[in-house]
């Protein structure tokens, strides 16, 4: 279903935009991709933006209709997109993992992430654009993301962008239709597994205070949840803690 119909652009603003704004004119199919070459103004989460050389990664967002997924499962969608990128990139690298909610890592750098919007009619989702910036064959980053790196930076190889997409809506659409299908047991195990962090003790911060913690896992509506050194464990919504 993922990627059946891909709409390559040469120049956008921004493939979330894009789609969103397709989607008041047109029905489009479920899966369809949009791609593009020259993203000018690629948002990130929050008000950060998403760096991309032209002609050098993915950038692309696709159109998703979860109908069957309620409200509280939202962390599922989140957690489906991810592994369906850990999917793609563990063919080609090692240490990947997922640095929570929904950055894609390999060893302390980030190779990937993820903006999703959705829209919510009677407790489920009508609609859901999916936005995934991939790093794929960029070397030098300007932007001050913390830690960016490709797949060329990490193996000294050249990708072809088009085998690169088919490859990854392989693998999304293979966690889509896990979660669809109501597998949520299995995405969250899966997701727990490649945690960035996970079970290691590391320095975060809340509340404007630093403490050493370590991850135990998320809970079920997606919280981060840590262990702290007196021994108690928290959990933390998005934005309410950050990896120092
Ligand atoms: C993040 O900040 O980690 C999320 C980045 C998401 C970037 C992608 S690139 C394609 C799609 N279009 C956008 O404007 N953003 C997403």
């Amino acid at each position: 279903m993922i990627g059946s119909t891909i709409v390559h652009l040469d120049k956008v603003d921004s493939t979330n935009n894009y789609a969103a704004r397709e989607l008041l004119t047109k029905s489009l199919n479920e899966g369809t991709v949009f791609t593009a070459t020259c993203q000018q103004s690629g948002r990130g989460t929050g008000i950060s933006q998403w760096e991309s050389s032209v002609g050098l990664n993915l950038t692309i967002s696709m159109v998703l209709y979860p109908r069957k997924i309620e409200v509280c499962n939202q962390f599922a969608i989140s957690q489906a997109i991810s592994l369906g990128l850990v999917d793609f990139l563990s063919q080609h690298v090692q240490k990947v993992s997922i640095k929570w909610p929904n950055d894609i890592y390999v060893d302390d750098r980030k190779i990937a992430g993820i903006l999703i919007e959705t829209v919510i009619s009677a407790g489920k989702f009508s609609r859901a654009i999916i936005g995934i910036g991939l790093n794929i064959n960029q070397e030098i980053f300007v932007s001050d993301a913390p830690n960016p790196v490709s797949l060329k930076n990490l193996t000294e190889r050249n990708y072809d962008l088009e085998e690169v997409l088919d490859a990854l809506c392989d693998k999304l659409d293979k966690r889509y239709l896990s979660l669809i299908h109501g597998d949520f047991d299995t995405l969250n195990n899966d997701y727990q597994q490649v945690l960035y962090k996970r079970g290691i003790w590391a320095n975060f911060r809340a509340d404007e205070i630093d403490f050493e913690g370590r991850i135990t896992g998320v809970g079920k509506d997606g919280p981060l949840l840590i262990e702290t050194r007196a021994g108690e464990v928290q959990g933390f919504m998005f934005k309410e803690v950050v990896f120092k």
